[in-house]
């Protein structure tokens, strides 16, 4: 089970998971999160679970995690910004996400690992899931009510005891490295980034987001599938926009822009 002690004793924010739910099972920390929101919950709040029983993916996929192996995360937010610029604060998670996980490897003494970005904010390692976020959010009269990050990482699961549908493609930090870890000091490690981060995107800082995603990503000049309510082609992934919108090159020359739908890596 996870130990509040251990987060709070090191946690070295001044709001960011200073009010912090843990659940030995919860549905999933978004949906919970969710709730708080209603109830008023303030920006900054936390809340994790050992394990979810309906774990939410993105594109209405399951998430799945065995019990208190791994990091079930939510962070409530309440950020004065455009609509338009959540899709950077889904593009920082990531860059958050991958630096927050370097700086945990040097602590603790590991080699590093390679982690790389898939559009927007799956973090892989050698094409396997080492992490994956999803981003919910909440607008009225055109301005952002709330956003939830909800993260889940794979920290010492045994990949075998994935279902089959899912275990060729995940990995954890356990697989990758056959040691075990706090999720306590990542936690705190991951809140410390996201706070600090997060005082710089609340000022409009965003430039340096996607410069820092690309650097990250290894999908870009690949081919890919791109997938929309409306229609599926095959292009070349060629860069991403100042939001994070990827751009693509169809095979008959033409250069689109992706808003709504998914990129299939082939
Ligand atoms: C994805 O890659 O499809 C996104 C996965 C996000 C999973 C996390 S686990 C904590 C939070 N609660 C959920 O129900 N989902 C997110």
């Amino acid at each position: 089970m996870l130990n509040r002690q251990d987060i709070e004793k090191f946690l070295k924010t001044s709001y960011f998971g200073r009010y912090l739910y843990i659940f030995p099972e919860l549905e999933s920390t978004n949906t919970f999160a969710r709730k708080l929101i209603e109830e008023g919950a303030p920006e900054g709040t936390v809340v994790l679970a050992d394990y979810q029983s309906a774990g939410k993916g993105r594109f209405g996929r399951s998430w799945y995690s065995s019990r208190a192996v791994n990091i079930l995360m939510s962070l409530i937010l309440r950020p004065r910004i455009t609509v338009e610029a959540i899709q950077n604060i889904t593009m920082a998670t990531a860059n958050i996400l991958i630096d927050s996980f370097h700086q945990f490897l040097q602590q603790v003494g590991e080699n590093d690992i390679a982690f790389t970005v898939k559009w927007p904010n799956d973090i892989l390692v050698q094409g396997k899931k080492i992490a994956g976020i999803l981003v919910e959010s909440g607008v009225k009269n055109k301005s952002v009510e709330f956003v939830i990050i909800g993260m889940g990482i794979n920290v010492n699961q045994d990949i075998q005891e994935l279902d089959a549908g899912v275990k060729d493609e995940a990995t954890s930090f356990y697989t990758e490295t056959g040691r075990t870890f706090s999720r306590e000091n990542l936690i705190v490690q991951l809140l410390y980034n996201f706070e600090r981060k997060y005082i710089e995107l609340e000022r409009s800082k965003y430039e340096h987001v996607i410069a820092d995603w690309k650097k990250h990503c290894a999908q870009i000049g690949k081919d890919v599938l791109v997938e929309t309510p409306l229609l599926r082609e095959a292009g070349r992934f060629i860069d991403v926009d100042e939001q994070g919108w990827p751009i693509y090159q169809t095979r008959d020359g033409q250069v689109k822009k992706l808003i709504t739908g998914r990129l299939k890596t082939g």
